[in-house]
Parts: structure tokens; C-alpha cells; sequence
């Protein structure tokens, strides 16, 4: 997601700096059947390590991830200047404490969990906020749910507590669907499918392209021809569970995706549209198009704020330089630049978009 994180960045500088509401970008709600790789995709679209996972019912309760960048502002201060913040992690049910340690987080996601949803398999609606400060995320939500399980006194439930999220307009819905179950069977396509019935704003993900029979592939679903969906599917290959025993870093599980893809016969021509990556850059494309459509109501913002300035400005009258006028006009200069830039930024991603 990395070329959209300094525009957006500057986007909320100077949103911040006019003291006016941050833009909302849309949540993203990862939802399929359990041990579907859920949880993996979330930690490989975050690039860290830090979720319970594993076989059975892992996630017991809603996880409300709020990515929030740590990028130092447009406008350097002097506390600010040449800082390095170390990436860290905040829950909502424990204020005062901030974790450095991301296998700490797990340990604590896995404690909440049981505290509230007990030690068994029972789920609970009362999610689990999390936050996670770092340079190299952009400020986001994600959320992480429950997986569908097979007919059990749970599944209604967990079905009612998925749809709650997914029913909501501005969510995007991750569908995740293992390659090695048939697509037919997909719990996560029929529930998009019930919100979201022109498949707009779904995104199919197909996990464990790795663990199908020898001699199959998944080349129809990737291509778009077994099940049609706007935003399309893509293919991933997330740590096995014995990378995980093993602790296999996320950078050589990203090797060994982009490995997978290249040298397979059957999706070596589409490897360019398949992987980990690919899912990352296609997740900044939703986010641009959503901010496009919210320009006219960004440019709004910024051109009255110019225009405030500006008579700010002339109430001081002559251009004697005190503290005031000084700061008003360094404030205009930057909203001129910033909105020029932007939108030609802007302009340039859409067309790439459209592609
Ligand atoms: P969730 O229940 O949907 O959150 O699934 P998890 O992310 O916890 O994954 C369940 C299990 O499947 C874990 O043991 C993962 O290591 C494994 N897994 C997930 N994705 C893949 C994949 O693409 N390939 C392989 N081989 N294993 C995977
Ligand atoms: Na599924
Ligand atoms: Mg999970």
C-alpha cells in the first residue's frame, strides 16, 4: 500500500491542520469459514505477526483493528524533528499499557478472548479493539470475525454477528475461500452475496492454492470465469501451519508466495495478478477510488479554508509580519500546494485505476 500512504498522510496533515473531520475510509472485513486463512491474509495485509491462529475455533470474538500511522506530519516541530517511533500496539481494555512485542498482542488477544468468551469454543458479539501504530500502515480498519463453522448451536450466531458488519455500505468485504474446498461451498461468497447482491463491493481471496490435489488449479476462479465478482479474486499462499511452528519470517513466506506463483505452470501467466502484494496494491486501489469519490467534498474542505485564510489575512491589514499574519500566511501557501498536488495525484491514480 506504500504509494498511497504519504498522499493520504499529507491528505489528514492538512485536515488536521484546518482542525476539520478526517476523511472515513471504508473498513475492511475479512469473513469466511474457519480455518479458511482468515486471520493470515489480515496479518500479511498488515506485515505483522501478531494474531492467534491455528486449527479450530481461534477467533471467538470480533478483532477491531485500527491501523494508524506514525508518520511525522508536513509540518515538523521541534519534538517531532529526526524522531524514529517504534512500531507499538494499544488495546482499548488496557489504556495505559503499550506493547512493543508483538507476540505479547497475541498473548493478549488470546487471554481477552478467553476472559470474555470463556475457555471453550463459545463466541462472543463484544469485540476486541485494537490499535497498531506504524510507519508502514495507512490508517485503516480492519476487522477480523469469527469463521462460519459447520451446522452447530454457534453457527446462527456467528452468521447474525458477520452480517451486523458486512451489511454496512462502506464495508469491503474479504471474502476468503480455501482453493482446496469447492467454490460452491464457499460460506463466505453465499454471505456476501446476501448484502451484497451485485458483488460491488466484495473481493474474492483464494488461500492454500498450495495444498490443491496434484494435477488441479484454480485458473477459472482466479480469471474471473467460475464466479464473477467486480472486484475480482485473488490467489494467496499463506504460512502453513508448520511454517508457523517453525516461526518462518513473513519476509520469506512472501518469497516463497511469489516463488509458488512464478513457477507454476498453470498461474505462471497471471503471477503479476496473484499473491500477497497484489492483494495489498489492490486494497490501495479501492481506498483511492473511494477518496476520488469523495474529492469534490475534500476539495470543498480545502478551498474554504483557503478562502478563510485569505480574509484572515487581509484583516491584518498592512503586511507589518506579526505572529498572526505570519502564520496565516504559511498556512495559505501550504493549502495552495497541497490541494494542487493532490489533485493532480489524484487525477494520475484514477487513470490507473480504470486500467
Ligand atoms: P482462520 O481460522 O480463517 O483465521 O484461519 P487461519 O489464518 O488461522 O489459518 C488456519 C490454518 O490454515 C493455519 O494453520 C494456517 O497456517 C493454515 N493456512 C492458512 N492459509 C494457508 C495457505 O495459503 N496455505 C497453507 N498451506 N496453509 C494455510
Ligand atoms: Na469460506
Ligand atoms: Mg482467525
Amino acid at each position: 500500500m506504500n504509494d498511497l500512504i504519504p498522499l493520504v498522510n499529507k491528505l489528514q496533515d492538512v485536515f488536521n491542520t484546518i482542525g476539520s473531520d478526517q476523511i472515513d475510509l471504508p473498513q475492511i472485513v475479512v469473513v469466511g469459514s474457519q480455518s479458511s486463512g482468515k486471520s493470515s491474509v489480515l496479518e500479511t495485509i498488515v506485515q505483522k505477526d501478531f494474531l492467534p491462529r491455528g486449527n479450530g475455533i481461534v477467533t471467538r470474538r470480533p478483532l477491531v483493528l485500527q491501523l494508524v500511522n506514525t508518520h511525522i506530519g508536513t509540518l515538523p516541530t521541534s519534538e517531532t524533528v529526526g524522531t524514529d517511533v517504534p512500531d507499538r500496539a494499544e488495546f482499548l481494555h488496557l489504556p495505559h499499557k503499550q506493547f512493543f512485542d508483538f507476540d505479547d498482542v497475541r498473548r493478549e488477544i488470546e487471554a481477552e478472548t478467553a476472559r470474555v468468551a470463556g475457555q471453550k469454543k463459545a463466541i462472543s458479539r463484544t469485540p476486541i479493539h485494537l490499535k497498531i501504530y506504524s510507519k508502514n500502515v495507512l490508517n485503516l480498519t480492519l476487522v477480523d470475525l469469527p469463521g462460519v463453522t459447520k451446522p452447530t448451536d454457534i453457527e446462527k450466531q456467528t452468521r447474525n454477528l458477520i452480517l451486523d458488519y458486512i451489511t454496512k455500505p462502506n464495508s469491503v468485504i474479504l471474502a476468503v475461500s480455501p482453493a482446496n474446498v469447492d467454490l460452491a461451498n464457499s460460506d463466505s461468497l453465499k454471505l456476501a452475496r446476501q448484502v451484497d447482491p451485485e458483488a460491488k463491493r466484495t473481493i474474492g481471496v483464494l488461500t492454500k492454492l498450495d495444498l490443491m490435489d496434484a494435477g488441479t488449479n484454480s485458473l477459472d476462479i482466479l480469471t474471473g470465469r467460475a464466479y464473477p465478482l467486480k472486484l475480482g479474486f485473488i490467489g494467496v499462499v499463506n504460512r502453513s501451519q508448520a511454517d508457523i511452528v517453525a516461526n518462518k519470517p513473513m519476509a520469506d513466506a512472501f518469497q516463497s508466495e511469489t516463488d509458488f506463483f512464478q513457477g507454476h505452470p498453470a498461474y505462471r501467466a497471471i503471477s503479476h495478478r496473484c499473491g500477497t502484494h497484489f492483494l495489498s496494491k489492490t486494497l490501495n486501489s479501492i481506498l483511492m477510488s473511494h477518496i476520488r469519490d469523495k474529492l469534490p467534498d475534500i476539495k470543498a474542505k480545502i478551498n474554504s479554508q483557503i478562502g478563510q485564510t485569505q480574509q484572515e489575512l487581509s484583516s491584518y491589514g498592512d503586511p507589518t509580519f506579526t505572529g498572526q499574519a505570519h502564520r496565516a500566511t504559511i498556512i495559505l501557501q501550504l493549502l495552495t500546494k497541497f490541494a494542487t498536488e493532490f489533485v493532480a495525484a489524484i487525477d494520475g491514480k484514477s487513470a490507473d485505476i480504470s486500467t
